[in-house]
């Protein structure tokens, strides 16, 4: 945290500007554990590399949301409330239907997201008992909203899952109308175990600013996806596919990655906020990449990723040093879906899938504060203007704020260690 008490507003002289909110704690969270420097990620104290491949996303679902991994029988409960819970409301699949070839990816599935409120005349009882029922719900439909529209999309109809179909299996049914390899199922409950929850990121930050006002878990889901959008979060998964098969070969590796940044450009899938060291969820993921792609004998993308991660670590060292840019998670990410099959236009929307379970934990943590988060901005603009006699110019006097300041303008004071739930 970089609080600087001497320097924080009222008689400190200087506010203290916390570019991009860098160094400011703002929640106190029992949910995840983000340790940048060593690289671990831990989910209620459990290692993400332990669960992964070793629990179903259910499970992690069921952690996030009660605190435990579950028993048999709430296993089982959990995945016959998110079974029936599955279905889209009707007048929002009518909408889908027509909105389907109308729009790209994350603008219909945040469409899509705003309209599971349909029909639910409690979306604004906040209890967190029922937010927790209602966690499940939004969790369940979340993959029926991204396939349906994808068949849709293509000119197909939609596919229902069969009720034994757990998430991952369920989506891939939907999305391709048959059963999908066990392999194919494994690797996908494997990458939505990864990607679950990772702390206050963008995203899961939106989605408790939303929940804060005492809104509703329908538009902080939205405000989430919204967020999750953008390239230098979310939307990068599709963009590292397209940069690796433009690279082709590791033998030109090198070149591009040098090329990109001497025309001011960032390499997609490196560099994190928090991660000074390559980011742990990396080492899953490429590693359930690398057994599928044993298993089908395609290695050439495992190849030339992991040629194209060694090249770039390298290249940013010597352009940028000292920023330690390391691979982050939507490198392996892009890997793991082209391994399981899922086409490129839906990467972001599967991250969506598995970060729903992390945003809606965080939702009902967060609903155990009162207070609502609002931190302040710095004003250093222009004071004094004044119209002029015939009502058509304005005539500014010059900027009166701190001329030090960078161009963004929030404060640190009141968002350093926001108490919430322990
Ligand atoms: C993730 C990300 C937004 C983190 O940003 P941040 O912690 O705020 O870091 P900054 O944007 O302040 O960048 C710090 C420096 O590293 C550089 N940098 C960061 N990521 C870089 C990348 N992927 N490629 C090239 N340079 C990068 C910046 O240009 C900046 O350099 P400067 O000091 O010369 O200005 C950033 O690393 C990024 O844009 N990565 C690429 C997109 C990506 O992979 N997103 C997925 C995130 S999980």
């Amino acid at each position: 945290m970089k609080a600087d008490p001497g320097e924080a507003g009222v008689g400190g002289g200087m506010p203290h500007v916390a570019r991009g909110l860098e160094g400011v704690v703002a929640a106190a969270t029992n949910i995840a554990e983000v340790d940048g420097e060593r690289g671990r990620l831990t989910l209620k104290g459990y290692d993400v590399s332990e669960l992964s491949g070793r629990v179903t996303f259910e499970e992690v679902c069921y952690l996030l949301w009660y605190g435990k991994l579950p028993s048999r029988a709430e296993y089982d409960d959990l995945r016959a409330e998110m079974s029936r819970a599955r279905e889209l409301p009707a007048p929002a699949l009518a909408a889908l239907r027509e909105l389907a070839t109308q729009a790209q990816g994350m603008h219909i599935l945040r469409m899509g997201a705003s309209m599971l409120s349909v029909g639910d005349d409690d979306v604004d009882n906040l209890n967190p008992d029922v937010s927790r029922r209602r966690a499940a719900r939004l969790q369940a439909q979340m993959p029926a909203l991204v396939a349906h529209t994808y068949r849709l999309k293509a000119g197909k109809d939609i596919v229902t899952p069969k009720p034994e179909h757990g998430l991952a299996q369920g989506f891939l049914y939907m999305l391709e109308g048959e059963e999908p390899d066990p392999a194919r199922v494994a690797g996908l409950d494997a990458y939505l175990v990864a990607v679950s929850e990772h702390g206050l990121n963008a995203s899961t930050f939106t989605g408790r600013v939303v929940i804060s006002t005492s809104s509703d878990m329908v538009s902080a889901l939205t405000a989430a996806i919204c967020s999750l959008k953008g390239p230098r979060h979310g939307g990068v998964p599709g963009p590292v596919l397209k940069m690796l098969n433009e690279i082709g070969t590791p033998q030109n590796a090198e070149t591009y990655i040098r090329r990109e940044l001497t025309e001011g450009r960032r390499i997609m899938g490196f560099g994190h906020r928090i991660y000074k060291v390559r980011d742990p969820r990396g080492a899953l993921l490429s590693g359930a990449a690398g057994k599928m792609a044993a298993r089908t004998g395609d290695t050439q993308l495992w190849d030339l990723t992991k040629s194209v991660e060694e090249t770039t670590v390298r290249v940013l060292a010597e352009v940028k040093p000292g920023r330690d840019l390391h691979a982050n998670v939507e490198l392996f990410a892009a890997l793991i879906l082209h391994a399981v099959g899922v086409p490129s236009d839906l990467f972001t929307p599967c991250f969506a899938i598995g970060r729903t379970a992390g945003w809606t934990a965080h939702m009902v943590e967060q609903l155990e504060e009162t207070k609502i988060i609002r931190p302040e901005s710095i004003y250093v603009g222009p004071r004094g203007s004044e119209m002029a006699a015939d009502g058509a110019a304005v005539k500014a006097k010059p900027g009166a704020g701190p001329k030090a300041l960078p161009p963004v303008f929030m404060l640190q004071r009141q968002l350093v260690a926001t108490p919430f739930s322990a």
